[in-house]
């Protein structure tokens, strides 16, 4: 680990800057002229960013590491007693719910309380994370409380998971401040790297994030419904799907049907259902409709084949196209429902590095009898899977011998 003294000269500090959202900020503030403390508990994802690498997939990410490493901007910090004591402080670590469904606040305060003796008064500390309504305006009662002073900030961020890299240049950013000194400040340091800046208050920035995650989970939901609709009506969902669109502007944005799964969407929709007192319905709706879009599968196949003689195959086990995390990825979900249905499930991906079970794909595609379709990363698009039965829904290949 660096010395205290070298953690002193950044400007800025990121805690959980190893993390999805932190390394895009990272970098994007190390590309403005700042220099950061990469702030993270994981020394293992750090030793990786010095090294020059990415732990995990950040399109465009490479190029801007390697000049930010050059260039000296980077300083790398796991304990809070290293961390710069000048500078804004922004937190970007995980929020998650827990086994209610509810979000789990601790994790905040844990965060903070371990920064809290290595932070001076008047620094600027901005919330990235996604939180629950009202964690911003608990948040600085709770520093009050403890008789500190900060200019406190909630900032969200709304990147598309693989490519923060190209969306902080090109996405609004949304900013609040629990007073107007915490507001100007959060302001002039995201208008360094940002296009736009909406100013609002911090319930209403924490609302439109969730609102913006929960709406995006919903679309999908939509379109799953659809897709399980016209199937259950035995028509091809595709024939459907490009009826609706084809140059019908209004149509436009409909996603494709497909697994909505992640680390996201259905935690912020679940964080604003218990916001909203259990009281959300659609949201509630769009978790059923995309959690069992994969047991619809499964239920099918058990109808139409005797899967308990059959070797299925799932390609991208990710949980979405062209990257490598695998958190909460509804391959997942449908490997162990299959493994109950199945005589064998085979599974591969040519992005993650995590999973000993995986698979090379000429290898899955030669043992299975019947293939399902995961996460449809480009390579796949337009092989011809060897003419095994291939389960589709996002109508995304060209030239498999699609079942369903
Ligand atoms: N992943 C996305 O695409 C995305 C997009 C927008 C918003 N968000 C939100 O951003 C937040 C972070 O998500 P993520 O996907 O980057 O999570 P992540 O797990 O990839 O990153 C969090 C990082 O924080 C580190 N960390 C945790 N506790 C820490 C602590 N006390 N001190 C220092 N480091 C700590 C972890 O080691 C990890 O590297 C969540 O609230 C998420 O909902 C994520």
């Amino acid at each position: 680990m660096v010395t205290v003294a070298a953690a002193k000269t950044a400007d800025l500090t990121i805690v959980g800057g190893g993390g999805h959202v932190g390394i895009p900020l990272v970098l994007a503030f190390a590309e403005a002229g700042f220099r950061v403390n990469v702030h993270d508990v994981n020394r293992e994802v750090l030793a990786t960013l010095r090294s020059g690498r990415l732990p995990f997939i950040e399109h465009g990410g490479e190029d801007l590491l390697a000049r930010a490493l050059k260039e000296d901007r980077l300083i790398f910090t796991s304990t809070p007693a290293e961390i710069s004591p000048e500078g804004p402080v922004i937190i970007t670590i995980g929020t998650p719910i827990d086994e209610f469904l509810n979000p789990v606040r601790k994790v905040v305060q844990d965060c903070v309380d371990a920064l809290l003796p290595h932070l001076v008064d008047g620094q600027l500390l901005v919330l990235r994370s996604t939180v629950f309504p009202g964690t911003t305006e608990w948040l600085d009662g709770y520093l009050k409380r403890k008789g500190r002073d900060f200019k406190l900030a909630f900032c969200p961020e709304r990147m598309v998971q693989g490519h923060g890299v190209r969306e902080l240049k090109e996405t609004p950013q949304i900013i609040s401040g629990t007073t107007p000194a915490a507001e100007d400040a959060a302001a002039k340091l995201f208008s360094s790297i940002a296009v736009e800046l909406v100013m609002v208050k911090p319930r209403e920035a924490e609302l439109a994030k969730l609102f913006n995650n929960a709406y995006r989970y919903i679309e999908f939901a939509t379109a799953n419904q659809f897709y399980q609709i016209a199937k259950s009506a035995g028509l091809d969902y595709r024939r459907v799907y490009d009826a609706m669109r084809r140059n019908y502007p209004r149509a436009r944005g409909i996603p494709s049907p497909g697994f909505a799964a992640g680390p996201c969407l259905m935690k912020d929709t679940m964080q604003l259902a218990a916001f909203a007192q259990n009281q959300f319905s659609l949201g509630n709706a769009a978790m059923l409709v995309n959690e069992g879009l994969v047991l619809h599968i499964c239920d099918d196949l058990r109808r139409r084949y005797d899967l308990s003689r059959m070797t299925v195959g799932l390609l991208g086990m990710a949980f979405k196209a062209d990257i490598d995390d695998t958190r909460a990825s509804l391959s997942y979900k449908i490997k162990k429902a299959l493994l109950s249905l199945a005589d064998a499930v085979l599974t591969t991906d040519p992005f993650v590095t995590t999973d000993p079970e995986l698979l090379p794909l000429d290898e899955v595609i030669g043992r299975s009898d019947l293939l399902i379709l995961c996460a449809p990363h480009a390579v796949y698009r337009e092989l011809d899977f060897a003419g095994k039965p291939m389960v589709d829904v996002w109508g995304f290949l060209q030239n498999a011998n699609v079942i369903s």
